[in-house]
């Protein structure tokens, strides 16, 4: 492809469901002139209960499809995928940019030089991937981490704000009691959503916590890559949307995700990853 063919060619983005669709509203509002391609693997998600190896069958699988659409650079908007594969930085001659080394940077500056936590999927907390990152990034840092994996289905059936989420968020979050943790890193995309719920929770067992959602942090290096890559695109993006399977129950929920913000109602169209 000729650079400017590249610079016009869309962003990829996808996660296991429509978690991601925080990400993307993220890269959204940072890159307003670039055309997005959204990938939701519905049929699939979710993967944060799956092995490392079928997690990689998923995403070279989501990769292909966005690579055959012509994308000019691939976001992992799932941290359970980013965890596996977060030694691969190129993926078919594309660049590929995952969620937890943006969501480890964004951790560090904002802590206030306390212990760091990390929720999220049994995958991703398995993998120990924030931890390797902030590591790498400072060394002598403390990281705690829990697994939450009823977050996911409480989000989906929008339960933001229900006492049953709250207990399970106060169960989940007891670890945090009696630690010097200043910030707790949202690995995974599902959990934006429940900030508010958290942040409240968290007041009563470690005040002062403040929870951090990598999607800025992931939509800000995302320009900065662009820039050095000279990929920018100018004029006014335009976005479309696929998940694997039922598109209408992915229509009545995505604006969850996708927040207001965007003011935008969002299209489904249906794919099928086997046949591709
Ligand atoms: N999107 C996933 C993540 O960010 C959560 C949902 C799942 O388990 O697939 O880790």
């Amino acid at each position: 492809m000729r650079t400017g063919d590249l610079q016009n060619a869309p962003i990829g983005v996808f996660d296991s469901g429509l978690g991601g669709l925080t990400v993307a509203a993220a890269l959204a509002a940072a890159l307003p002139s670039e055309d997005l391609v959204y990938l939701g693997d519905t049929a699939r998600v979710p993967y944060g209960s799956r092995s490392p190896e079928t997690i990689l069958r998923y995403f070279y699988n989501n990769s292909a499809f966005l690579k055959n659409l012509g994308v000019k650079l691939i976001v992992i908007a799932c941290n359970t995928v980013s965890a596996q594969v977060l030694d691969l930085n190129r993926f078919l001659d594309l660049p590929v940019l995952g969620v937890i080394q943006p969501g480890a940077r964004a951790a560090l500056a904002a802590s206030r030089g306390g212990t760091l936590a990390v929720i999220g999927t049994k995958a991703t907390v398995k993998s120990g991937a924030y931890v390797k990152a902030i590591a790498a990034l400072d060394p002598g840092r403390r990281v705690l981490q829990a697994a939450c994996p009823l977050f996911v289905p409480l989000v989906e059936e929008g339960w933001l704000d229900h006492p049953v989420t709250r207990s399970v968020a106060c169960e989940y979050l007891r670890f945090l009691e009696g630690t010097d943790v200043d910030t707790v890193i949202l690995g995974c995309t599902h959990y934006p959503l429940l900030k508010p719920l958290l942040t409240e929770v968290c007041q009563t067992i470690r005040p002062g916590v403040q929870m951090l959602d990598p999607a800025h942090a992931v939509a800000m290096e995302v320009k900065l890559l662009l820039e050095s890559l000279h990929l920018q695109r100018s004029g006014q993006g335009t976005r479309r949307f696929f998940v694997t399977d039922a598109p209408e129950q992915a229509q009545a929920v995505a604006s969850r995700f996708w927040g207001q913000a965007v003011g935008e109602e969002l299209r489904f169209e249906q794919v099928d990853l086997e046949v591709k």
